[in-house]
């Protein structure tokens, strides 16, 4: 297939295309290159046959429409993914989540692509204190960033519904694996004892997260690409529920740093508590997550002790500044 994956510069967008290329399919990488795509990222497939790059944004309609060319499926990955920069600063995200996801979304439909994955994430559907979310359970977005990927969402299904399109909807949980920006849980934690630095524990850090390894979150969503039905939404979630305590916890074991770097402070403003997805309707179509939570967290730490070289610029400049505004006079937590 000719896949047009956009955001494939990014943490998950990158282990996507190296996966499309590995699979066989030819693949145009759309992206724009926010602070958060990285073109080192894919410098391995750089001068692969079966890939082309294009620097442009999804919400602009004359690039989008020349980058569809002879596309056969969109995989939307771009998007603007940070909760903590969406409670800073939400102005760019319904401009890529809502507005580019609808341009591109046209795009696809006069282009008239076979199929428009759209990638979305469990933090539509809000917070759940017990059992697992449904892909039928109603969206309750809780922060800017959410409500943004909701939009999103619902412009794919309404695609669908008015214009007949064939579209899929993905539903990923918490993602880690190697290349994930810094500003993550566990990035900024595994970087952060690697410096020396504190761990900020937001509020009582009993808060749990489903977490799935990169290279499985993109075997959901190629399942989903090949075998989904259109017009449906299919969670991609790890069945691997752990407290953000339990999650610091084995980040300072693999590391051998001492539980002194912990600082629990000030809460998220509208924190989820808990997410938890129910991932049966794509386990029927072949798919379940492979890797082992300790081995797959153990190989990420590793990933970044060899891979300063990765990391260390990003955490310079504008990083700087958005982690002394996020962090800088951040209070102690209420616990
Ligand atoms: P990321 O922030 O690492 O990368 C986003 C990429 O999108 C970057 O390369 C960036 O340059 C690009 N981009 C941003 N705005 C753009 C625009 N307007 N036009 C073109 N490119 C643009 O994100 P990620 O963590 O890899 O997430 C990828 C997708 O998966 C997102 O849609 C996100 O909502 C979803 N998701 C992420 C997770 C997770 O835990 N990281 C979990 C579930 C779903
Ligand atoms: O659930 C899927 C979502 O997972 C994706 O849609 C998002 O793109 C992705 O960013 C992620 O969102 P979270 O808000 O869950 O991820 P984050 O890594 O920011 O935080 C994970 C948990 O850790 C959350 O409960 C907040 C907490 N946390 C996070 C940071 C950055 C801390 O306690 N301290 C921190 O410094």
């Amino acid at each position: 297939m000719r896949l047009l994956v956009t955001g494939g510069c990014g943490f998950i967008g990158s282990a996507f295309v190296r996966m499309a290329l590995a699979r066989g399919h030819e693949v145009t990488n759309l992206d724009k290159l926010t602070y958060a795509g990285n073109p080192a990222n894919v410098a391995e497939v750089a001068d692969h046959a079966g890939y082309r790059f294009v620097h442009a944004d999804i919400a602009d309609a004359d690039d989008v429409a020349g980058a569809l060319k002879g596309v056969d499926v969109v995989v939307n990955m771009a998007a603007e993914s940070h909760v903590d920069r969406s409670i800073l600063d939400p102005a760019a995200f319904p401009m890529t989540d809502v507005v580019g996801t609808a341009v591109i979304l046209d795009q696809a439909r006069r282009a008239g692509v076979a199929r428009f994955v759209q990638v979305s994430t469990d933090e539509v559907y809000g917070s759940i204190a017990e059992g697992r979310f449904r892909e039928t359970d109603p969206v309750e977005p809780s922060s800017p960033y959410s409500a943004s990927k909701a939009g999103g969402d619902l412009q794919a299904l309404a695609w669908h519904r008015t214009y007949g399109m064939d579209v899929v909807v993905t539903r990923g949980s918490n993602t880690y694996g190697p290349r994930q920006y810094p500003e993550k849980l566990i990035p900024l934690f595994v970087t952060n004892v690697l410096d020396g630095e504190g761990l900020p524990v937001y509020g009582d850090g009993q808060q749990i997260r489903d977490w799935i390894h990169v290279d499985d979150h993109c075997a959901g969503i190629f399942a989903a690409l090949e075998r989904g039905r259109a017009g449906e939404v299919y969670n991609v979630g790890g069945g691997n529920e752990r407290t953000n305590l339990e999650v610091t916890e084995r980040i300072l074991e693999y590391t051998g740093a001492s539980r002194d770097l912990i600082r629990y402070v000030a809460d998220r403003p509208g924190h989820d508590r808990r997410y938890a997805l129910a991932a049966e309707k794509l386990h029927g179509l072949g798919w379940e997550p492979a890797v082992n939570f300790g081995d797959g967290l153990a190989a990420t730490v590793a990933w970044y002790q060899d891979h300063r070289s990765w990391w260390e610029p990003i955490k310079s400049g504008e990083y700087r500044a958005y982690y002394e505004a996020q962090y800088g006079d951040r209070g102690a937590a209420d616990r």
